[in-house]
């Protein structure tokens, strides 16, 4: 390159500051562990340890790491096309769809697309709020519904809520107390009431069937829309493909992410017959790209054909078991593969000691609670791994 050239460029790109090129913004509590290979419940990191995965990747990880029937889906799927706008059609999507709304036992639904679990809780309110033309949100204390605008409002954590997100109408009420939720609902400005099917960030905690039931009733009574939550308990985690369904209800509308794509940032949600479309009412240019599809069908043709639903019923309750013979235990919560361990106070470095001691991920929660949410796939072998390296920590403490 000629030198008057050489110095043009290096005018217009000067060099950056050598402390401050490239870096990430900085907002994420992270370990000193790399993963660069996984497969079924086993992560490695770069350095060529072995992990087992009881975290899944944050609940994401659902018919388990690097499946070769997902990988085959996706590798095969951005050979032909892996994106078009949602302005042309896409065959994908009406299969996800058909596939969803049959495995999931909700056949009279319609699917809407996105992209991650907030954008669709915020597309949820929004559609709840077209639909009553009111603006009131009934959620729960210690829920957690995403990051964005309303879904962030809709959270009892004012620690990630920006003045910016402040001025929604949400109210928040403690778990399980239906008589709050009935005189808030008799006020006639509400839109809609949202719930988590398993309280996870706060600890895991499940509301009651007959809650729900009730809970179910008197929106109806009120012309309230109820939202079901089930972004993290969801997707088979439970042992049934939405955790409300231990209840008997049918919500409104149910929000869905986290294990729909195995790791592909999938999102939707499924709507009632009771709502009518409308062209522009909700949009995004991501949701539902032909790769997305690829990937969320493969999901589900893998959880059908290796029965993975029936699979963290059979291996959760087996988990429950031999957990409740443990000592140093004050509490196990939660349901199929999405369980929360409460320890007692002179146990609560388990997380840290299972990670570095054992090499096993496990989730974290409100009040040191741990989080289990291994991929569905998960063999009991696996488990008695875990029981065994948990066993051993806990009698180090407690003996
Ligand atoms: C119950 C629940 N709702 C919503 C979200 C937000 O999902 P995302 O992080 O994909 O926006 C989460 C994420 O942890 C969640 O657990």
């Amino acid at each position: 390159m000629q030198n008057d050239k050489k110095e043009i460029l290096n005018s217009q790109f000067p060099k950056a500051h050598p402390l401050y090129s490239g870096r990430l913004f900085d907002v994420y509590s992270s370990w000193e562990i790399e993963p660069v290979k996984a497969k079924g419940c086993n992560v490695q990191d770069k350095n060529g340890k072995e992990y087992l995965d009881f975290y899944g990747g944050h609940a994401v990880i659902s018919i388990g790491h690097s499946h070769p029937q997902y990988v085959r889906a996706i590798q095969k799927q951005v050979e032909r096309i892996g994106f078009y706008s949602n302005s042309v059609q896409n065959s994908l999507q009406k299969e996800l769809a058909e596939k969803l709304a049959g495995q999931s036992g909700y056949p009279d639904y319609a699917l809407f697309l996105c992209n991650s679990g907030a954008e669709a809780n915020e597309n949820a309110l929004k559609a709840a709020s077209f639909h009553t033309g009111k603006k009131r949100i009934i959620a729960f204390e210690g829920s957690f519904h995403g990051r964005t605008s309303g879904a962030v409002a809709i959270t009892d954590n004012p620690a990630i809520q920006a003045p910016f997100n402040i001025g929604h109408e949400v109210t928040f009420i403690p778990l399980n107390d239906i008589d709050t939720v009935e005189k808030e609902l008799a006020r006639g400005d509400v839109c809609a009431v949202i719930i988590e099917g398993i309280q996870g960030v706060a600890g895991i905690f499940v509301p009651e069937n007959d809650f729900l039931q009730q809970l179910r009733s008197i929106c109806n009574k009120n012309d309230v829309i109820l939202i079901l939550d089930e972004i993290q308990s969801g997707y088979g985690r439970t042992g049934k493909f939405f955790s409300h369904q231990f209840s008997g209800i049918r919500p409104d509308i149910i929000t869905m992410a986290k294990g729909m794509g195995n790791g592909f940032p999938v999102g939707g949600m499924l709507i009632s017959p009771q709502f009518e479309a409308r062209k522009g009412m909700l949009g995004t240019t991501f949701g539902g790209n032909q790769l997305a599809c690829a990937a969320a069908i493969a999901v589900l043709d893998v959880m059908r054909e290796e029965a993975l639903t029936e699979n963290a019923a059979r291996v959760g309750a087996y988990l429950k078991k031999e957990l409740s013979e443990l000592s140093g235990i004050e509490e196990i919560r939660g349901r199929g593969l999405m369980i929360g361990i409460a320890f007692r106070p002179a146990c609560s470095d388990m997380r840290n000691r299972l990670l570095f001691e054992s090499r096993i991920f496990t989730g974290g929660a409100k009040n040191n609670v741990m989080r289990l949410l291994p991929p569905l796939s998960v063999s009991k072998k696996e488990v008695d791994f875990f029981i065994c390296h948990l066993k051993h920590l806990l009698e180090s403490v407690t003996i």
